[in-house]
């Protein structure tokens, strides 16, 4: 199975491949053709972490050399606290000991981790370097590796250090997930059904008829294989209206609100970026439904595609209202000193909107267990 999404922004369209067996393709994609995307006899830096290269490693690097590459490996610890300019600098060091030039690349093997700190030495070394994103988790399939959002964490926040950076490819091989832990794949599916909602109604009924969400492997190859493209699509169709984040963009942050808010709280620790997602779009949901945006019957039909994926939908126990309030207000989205909100109004509609007041936050954060 193989479907190339297109990504057709202005200053570079490129395409976003999901196959199975891709990885095996890598190079050819990029090399092959008449106009390569990265020059065969160039040189690839390829970035990844210890775990990810032992099961993948040596077949994108087979890949890459049959196709006339010359490929020099990084590796780096994986976790999100290795998300940091540290890190970068290890890039640096291995770009300049392998005499990286301007028309080199380098090769993101892994999840958001290293695909974002990929992305963000590749869009800084030389003042850009080309980079390609093969991501290896559903969270970066559906979500990271597309779009050019690259970046570290500086120690006060996630992410505050960063540049936009597209990829020349974004390859994506499904079979890479049989050995992804049944925990980050449902932390990715909290993202699909985040697109479900946003912008798929198909998506999301798709979802609803699957007998099972929770684990890779009761999905079968043909609803994995649509639900990577069709939530890939969604994300190329908004990034592809406003690359910068000018407006429209600002959709995929739907369950981000409050999501951030439990993240930064319980100090990354405990839940995952998915998880605190599906807790924040239960929040908007309930949000909607006081202002009538939408009704009880979708706010439901959301809530059961969560709880059939088995991710949490309630605040986790013992976070305190207050500190969730005052985590909210210091949300890097507020603009003009009013907190923005991304709120359904149908599926596949969301609308933003700064009209929530304290006293809808305090009541649906209540109901869904912050302790008063
Ligand atoms: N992950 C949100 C975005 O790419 O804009």
């Amino acid at each position: 199975m193989k479907s190339v999404i297109p990504v057709p922004l202005p200053d570079q369209p490129y395409e976003v491949v999901v196959a199975t067996g891709g990885l095996d393709h890598l190079g050819t994609w990029l090399g092959g053709g008449e106009s390569p995307l990265v020059k065969p006899g160039q040189r690839l830096l390829l970035v990844s972490n210890p775990a990810i290269f032992k099961h993948y490693g040596d077949r994108a690097l087979a890949s890459l050399t049959q196709a006339g590459y010359a490929v020099e490996t990084c590796l780096l610890p994986a976790g999100e606290r290795y998300k940091t300019l540290g890190s970068i600098q290890k890039i640096y060091d291995a770009a300049l000991g392998f005499h990286l030039e301007r028309k080199s690349a380098m090769v993101a093997l892994g999840g958001g981790v290293i695909g974002d700190m990929t992305g963000f030495a590749a869009a800084t070394w030389l003042r850009g370097v080309g980079v390609v994103q093969v991501p290896t988790s559903l969270l970066a399939m559906v979500d990271a590796s597309i779009g050019g959002k690259t970046g570290v964490n500086h120690p006060q926040g996630k992410n505050l250090i960063g540049a936009f950076h597209q990829p020349r490819l974004v390859m994506i091989d499904p079979t890479v997930l049989k050995t992804l832990p049944a925990r980050e794949f449902r932390a990715g599916m909290a993202e699909v059904i985040k697109y479900g909602v946003i912008w798929d109604r198909d998506l999301f009924e798709t979802l609803e008829a699957a007998p099972r969400l929770d684990q890779c492997r009761y999905l079968g190859d043909e609803l994995l294989h649509k639900i990577l493209t069709r939530s890939c699509q969604a994300k190329a169709d908004v990034v592809s209206q406003d690359e910068k984040e000018a407006g429209l963009r600002a959709i995929l942050n739907y369950g981000h609100t409050v999501g951030h808010a439990v993240e930064s709280l319980m100090h990354y620790r405990g839940v995952n970026h998915g998880e605190a997602v599906a807790i924040g779009m239960v929040a908007a949901g309930a949000i909607a439904l006081r202002l009538n945006l939408w009704d009880q019957a979708l706010a439901d039909r959301q809530l059961a595609l969560l709880h059939k994926t088995q991710l949490p939908t309630q605040i986790p126990a013992g976070l305190a209202l207050d500190d969730l309030l005052r985590a909210l207000l210091s949300d890097k989205k507020m603009e003009a000193g009013r907190l923005k909100f991304i709120l359904p109004e149908a599926l596949g509609q969301v609308r933003i909107t700064d009209a929530v007041t304290d006293d809808d936050l305090r009541s649906v954060l209540t109901t869904l267990g912050a302790t008063a």
